[in-house]
């Protein structure tokens, strides 16, 4: 058992890390308050491979692994929670299962303006009336010739609002629940496809979060992706792995929380010392580190796993938890030893805080995680 990064791997956290303090870092507060990632950034995140960090050269992909994709995710997430939404939604929920479940034919058509940034994807399965239960989707598709014609309505899309691609999940009759459903993939650009509205949200500020009306939208019946009846499927295996983009996203946040407050509490002076000389203030650092190493560690381990191609879903359940209530722990203590500063908009902490509760949401709220993780306890 090894517990260190690959030389490769620190390679590839040095380079991002550099790219992150550059290019990131000076913006995040500004991507928060414009509710917007600018097209420069997300172009730039393109050509360094962050949108494609898996996915093989032959697709445009940078090549790398899944251990690496985390890497990323958890750097660009601690300077900015809605860039690494951005990479984790698009990369493991729409270029993750039209490479693991497309045909040769469809991998060549949208993968490589996908790997690359050239577009922008996105995972539509969540509907008004199916969040957790995702197998009560209502939205319908029925075959027409050479088209399958979609209607309906999804909600809560990550990175909606670019209208590139998606991976569309609807179902051929309600009654059958989970085994009528089928995934498609759609060009968000097709006739009938209307964005409702891209909502406000508490925090990740600068990432889409897209209502969609489908009406009447003809997909060439080419995009079915897997066999009919196989999308709840690929749904759940999309799930485990997205589930180990949103652990690192919630890492990097805890993580760039983290640093803030640890800085913070050398530089702040009260009763005549620095605050990191009392211990109520070292407890909290002492309680937020081993916090984030736990789930880094389960992180990390569930990524392996899938580069490993062994079963991961349990990993990928729990690290997803872990990380999630370490990121909402961790920044809550760091405005608390920010004190008053720290409620402050211009303290990065506050919109840390802000930006590391959907973590606990996002992908399978925790209650789903706690019974994908018993359901295999007791399988
Ligand atoms: N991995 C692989 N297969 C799984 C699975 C998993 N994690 N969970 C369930 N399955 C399989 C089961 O083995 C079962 O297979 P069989 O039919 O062969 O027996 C089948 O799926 C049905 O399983 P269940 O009866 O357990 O299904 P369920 O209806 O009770 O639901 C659930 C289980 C875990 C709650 C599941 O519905 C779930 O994960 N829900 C959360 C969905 C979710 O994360 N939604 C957010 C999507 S993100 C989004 O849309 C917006 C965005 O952009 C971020």
């Amino acid at each position: 058992m090894d517990f260190e990064l690959s030389q490769d791997h620190k390679v590839l956290r040095d380079s991002v890390r550099d790219f992150v303090t550059k290019e990131i870092k000076p913006i995040a507060m500004q991507i928060d308050e414009e509710h917007m990632i600018p097209d420069a950034l997300v172009a730039k995140m393109g050509e360094m491979g962050f949108l494609g960090s898996y996915l093989p050269e032959e697709y445009e992909g940078a090549g790398l692994d899944m251990l690496a994709y985390a890497i990323v995710v958890e750097e660009v997430s601690k300077a900015c929670g809605s860039s690494g939404v951005l990479i984790s939604a698009h990369t493991s929920l729409a270029c993750g299962p039209i490479y693991t479940f497309g045909t040769q034919e469809q991998k060549k058509k949208w993968l490589p303006d996908l790997n690359t940034g050239r577009v922008i994807g996105c995972f539509l399965l969540t509907e008004p009336d199916a969040g957790s239960d995702a197998g009560a989707i209502a939205t319908t598709y029925k075959r027409d010739g050479d088209h399958f014609v979609i209607n309906g309505s999804k909600i809560f899309i990550t990175n909606g609002g670019y209208k590139g691609t998606g991976v569309l999940f609807a179902t051929s009759d309600k009654s059958l629940k989970h085994k009528g459903v089928s995934a498609f993939i759609i060009d968000l650009n097709s006739p009938g496809v209307e964005i409702l509205k891209n909502e406000k949200k508490l925090g990740i500020r600068g990432s889409y979060t897209t209502a969609f009306a489908l009406d009447s939208v003809r997909i060439p019946v080419e995009n079915l992706l897997g066999q009919e009846g196989q999308g709840f499927k690929i749904a759940m295996d999309t799930l485990n792995g997205g589930r180990i983009g949103i652990a690192s996203q919630a890492l990097g946040i805890a993580e760039g929380a983290f640093d803030l407050a640890l800085a913070y509490s050398k530089e702040r002076k009260q009763f005549g010392h620095p605050i990191c000389e009392l211990q109520s203030i070292q407890f909290k650092l002492a309680d937020m580190h081993a916090k984030i190493e736990t789930s880094k560690l389960m992180t990390y381990k569930a990524a392996c796993l899938k580069d490993a191609k062994k079963n991961y879903t349990m990993e990928s359940a729990m690290c997803k938890m872990l990380a999630s209530e370490a990121a909402t722990f961790v920044t809550k203590e760091a405005i608390q030893i920010h004190g008053g500063y720290g409620f402050i908009c211009d303290y990065e902490v506050e919109r840390m805080y802000r930006d590391a509760k959907i973590t606990e949401i996002y992908e399978g709220t925790n209650e789903v995680q706690r019974v994908v993780v018993s359901k295999m306890l007791l399988s």
